[in-house]
């Protein structure tokens, strides 16, 4: 072990850290949520809008967390104290980190609960129960699953022991492992189902018009802030994910340049996503409004419709699961390592201990579409929603706003001039985005929306 290594271990190469951080940011933000938020948006303009997030905001700050990440080589909470106090800046920056680990918890809660349903959807189309199935048999099969309290612990009880024991195993044998054999199937499962959609569709054009046909009237505040809690989400940003997996990386490689890979690498899977989803739901004569139900209603009965639907539906909830997984991991990291630091635990009892407090947040979320479905937590919103909607949309972009002052206004210049060596041309363009454009942009969103409301 190099003097500079972490004590959680690292990653064997860049190419690794890339695979892993891909693996977090590529999940249900982007196969099950990014389609239907578009379509419940109005699509191209709103893509247009996350696009300019992803570029503008996410990138720099993605930077930002890998930075913090690399220079503190601890868990977020302990990387933000000690840097705070290497710069001569207040310990109470830790609690972004703080903050940033409550998020993982949170969105974990109602993540593993979609991820369970993906599970069981993967039963469910292998074994034919959508071939031939009509708009009903669809819908109820979904209203039928989702409402059964004991079928949706199982499968989320499952998902969330499967992300522990990945943990559990470490970082090199556990997480290094997984992504390197589910990130490139899964890149090849995108691509034949992109080509299955064109070829079998009939409709991929009216797919691609959907997602890149700007109609700005439909742009409200309110949609602004979802695409920009979108951005975030989808890249795993604000909360430290890719903070912890920074503190795994190599030195000496160019920081800039790795988060845009990432970040291209996302953007491509939740435009493909689109290109898969939309031309199936326009030739079937469905909604692309539908909702959180989109995938699991609209798609099978999509699937249920055409040749070879059984099997590359199946594929597809495969790819879903694949993607799932890659993503948990990461959402429990900051948390698992914090405790192995501060505890002297190990990660076997910090991932077990994670993964207990996580389920028993997340009964709240598996039963908001059964014994609890008449609970509503804020206005309209179940418990589920109410998570879903807090982290994405405030939790996460405070969490990054105050990553990206850190990184750009707080942190000593030395640390930043020695990790950011790597970049030179590109620093100046990062250190602006950084101080300035990320933070002012995602306020901005946050008091236009309020104003609007
Ligand atoms: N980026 C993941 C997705 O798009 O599904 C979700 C996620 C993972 C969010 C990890 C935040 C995070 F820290």
């Amino acid at each position: 072990m190099a003097a500079t290594d972490s004590i959680h271990g690292m990653w064997s190469s860049r190419l690794m850290f890339i695979l892993a951080a891909a693996g977090s940011a590529v999940g249900l933000g982007n196969i099950w949520r990014f389609p239907y938020v578009a379509g419940e948006n109005g699509g191209g303009a709103f893509v247009l809008v996350y696009l300019a997030c992803i570029f503008l905001i996410g990138i720099p700050i993605m930077a930002s967390e890998i930075l913090i990440g690399r220079a503190g080589r601890q868990s977020p909470i302990n990387a933000m104290r000690s840097l705070a106090m290497d710069s001569g800046a207040s310990s109470g920056w830790q609690v972004v980190g703080w903050m940033g680990a409550l998020a993982g918890f949170m969105i974990l809660s109602f993540y593993a609960v979609i991820a369970g349903w993906v599970l069981s959807y993967v039963i469910l189309l292998g074994s034919g129960a959508f071939v031939g199935a009509d708009a009903d048999l669809a819908n109820n099969t979904f209203q039928g699953f989702v409402g059964n309290a004991w079928s949706v612990l199982g499968w989320f009880t499952g998902f969330i022991v499967l992300t522990v024991f990945i943990t559990a195993r470490g970082v090199g044998r556990g997480l290094e492992t997984t992504v390197k054999y589910l990130m490139p199937t899964l890149f090849v499962l995108l691509i034949v189902l992109v080509i299955y959609a064109a070829v079998t569709s009939g409709h991929f054009t009216e797919g691609v018009l959907f997602l890149f046909s700007f109609e700005f009237e439909r742009l409200t505040w309110g949609s602004v802030l979802i695409a920009m809690g979108q951005a975030f989400f989808t890249l795993s940003l604000g909360m430290g994910a890719i903070m912890a997996y920074g503190a795994y990386m190599p030195k000496n490689t160019s920081i800039i340049g790795t988060a845009t890979t990432i970040a291209l690498m996302d953007t491509g899977v939740a435009l493909m996503s689109g290109l898969v989803i939309f031309p199936l739901v326009f030739a079937n004569g469905l909604e692309s409004s539908a909702g959180p139900g989109l995938m699991f209603v609209t798609l099978p009965l999509a699937f249920g419709q055409m040749a070879g639907g059984q099997f590359f539906g199946c594929i597809f909830f495969i790819l879903v699961a694949f993607a799932a997984i890659t993503s948990a991991i990461s959402l429990v990291e900051p948390a698992v390592a914090w405790i192995v630091e501060k505890l002297e635990a190990t990660r076997v009892v910090a991932a077990l201990l994670v993964g207990a407090l996580v389920w028993l947040l997340g009964l709240g979320s598996a039963f908001s579409t059964n014994i609890l479905s008449d609970v509503f937590i804020v206005g309209e919103m179940t418990f589920f929603d109410t998570m879903d909607y807090v982290t994405n949309n405030i939790v996460l972009p405070l969490g990054g706003i105050f990553i990206a002052l850190f990184a750009g206004w707080v942190l000593d210049s030395k640390i930043r001039d020695e990790e950011m060596k790597g970049d030179l041309p590109y620093y100046p363009i990062w250190r602006f985005l950084t101080r300035f454009v990320a933070p002012v942009a995602v306020s901005i969103v946050f008091v236009m929306t309020f104003l609007q409301n």
